[in-house]
């Protein structure tokens, strides 16, 4: 390491997540073992310029993020995109153990089995998540991540058009596993082998399920209920505007409004189904059910819905909190950043790409 990063310390590259709700940027800064925020924001996603995790307005998104990074005063180029996890399809398969080069050409084959969309239009990426040991055989677990071409070159294009290049992009998943592995420490490797950790991001367009299991990612799955249909349907039922059903969303009687309980009873069911399928389907059956549950995203400060939530799955949701082992740059004030919490945990965990 130079004197000058032992000095001043390390910029990450901005992780940048581009949601239905809200554009979210966090930059990080590490000195020895100290990783701190160095510059985070959080600014309004465009009214109707994103539906179903696509870019429909894309000049008003580069707009809004070409304001946001003035903001902050962020000079890098270079950023670290966390893609919406609706536009992605995740598939975990288990090949004959290869080298890296061999796994490189089998995939090309293999990707074609799982995708349904026509191989060519299709971005395609895996990574080797765990040797399997059996018996007789030695065997690799991978998991294949890929997305529509187009969607990817539309994300890419917005960044572009207003100079911002992605150097890498994640998966929601894979930026939040970041975050846990860090809050969680060098007990998620050791102590937590045996654990089940279910994660759930509650989003504005939808919500993304995802489980951990020995500290690696195992399955996720969307959910097509976010904060939106809550909005929408108080809208509707309540004869309110949008501002007020949105203010409303904070206020105790939330669970009481009309189509609520609906909404997250169909969630719930959804969760719940997606439980009881990894676990039936999981690849070992040594354990048998979720052993905790970390929480995200702008839907949990619906006022009940988590301790619903909670008593429902049976497991007290634990919320994911960036600032717990990253520290904040002195011009923020802690008790102010609380505010970000549910918010900025997937910007925050593409950032630490690079560290992780
Ligand atoms: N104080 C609050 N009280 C109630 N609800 C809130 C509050 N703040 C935000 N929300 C809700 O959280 C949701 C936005 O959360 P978030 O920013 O995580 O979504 P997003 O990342 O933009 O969307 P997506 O991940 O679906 O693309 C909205 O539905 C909003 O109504
Ligand atoms: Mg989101």
């Amino acid at each position: 390491m130079g004197i000058s990063k032992r000095l001043f310390g390390e910029m990450s590259l901005p992780g940048l997540d581009i949601g239905a709700h809200s554009i979210k940027l966090v930059q990080l800064k590490r000195k020895g073992n100290e990783i701190t925020v160095a510059k985070l924001g959080q600014m309004e996603t465009p009214y109707n310029a994103f539906d179903g995790g696509k870019i429909t307005n894309p000049e008003a998104v580069a707009q809004r993020i070409k304001l946001l990074i003035k903001k902050l005063r962020i000079k890098e180029k270079r950023v670290f995109l966390s893609l919406s996890d609706q536009n992605v399809i995740t598939r975990s398969i288990v090949m004959p153990k290869m080298t890296a080069k061999e796994l490189k050409e089998a995939m090309r084959w293999e990707a074609e089995k799982y995708i349904t969309l026509p191989i060519q239009d299709a971005v395609v990426d895996y990574v080797k998540l765990q040797d399997i040991q059996s018996e007789n055989k030695e065997e690799m677990k991978i998991l294949l991540v890929a997305s529509a071409r187009n969607v990817v070159n539309s994300y890419i294009e917005v960044l572009e058009s207003i100079k911002l290049f992605p150097v890498a992009i994640d998966i929601e998943a894979f930026s939040l596993l970041r975050v846990i592995r860090h809050i969680e420490g060098s007990s998620m490797s050791e102590g937590y082998d045996d654990k089940i950790f279910l994660l759930l991001d509650l989003g504005a367009d939808s919500s993304n399920l995802i489980v951990i299991e020995n500290g690696q990612f195992a399955f996720s799955r969307n959910i097509a209920i976010g904060g939106n249909n809550f909005t929408q349907s108080i809208m509707e039922r309540e004869k309110v505007s949008r501002e007020e059903a949105e203010s409303l969303k904070g206020t105790p009687g939330f669970l009481g409004l009309g189509g609520v309980q609906e909404l997250v009873d169909d969630l719930l069911r959804e969760i719940r189904r997606s439980i009881d399928y990894y676990l039936l389907y999981k690849d070992n059956n040594s354990h048998k059910n979720i052993d905790e549950l970390w929480v995200t995203g702008g839907g949990i400060r619906q006022n009940g819905l988590l301790s619903f939530l909670g008593h429902d799955l049976k497991l007290e949701p634990k919320i994911i909190n960036l600032f717990h082992k990253i520290g904040l740059d002195k011009r923020y004030i802690l008790s102010e950043m609380n505010e970000y919490v549910p918010f900025i945990n997937i910007a925050g965990g593409a950032a630490l790409r690079g560290w992780y």
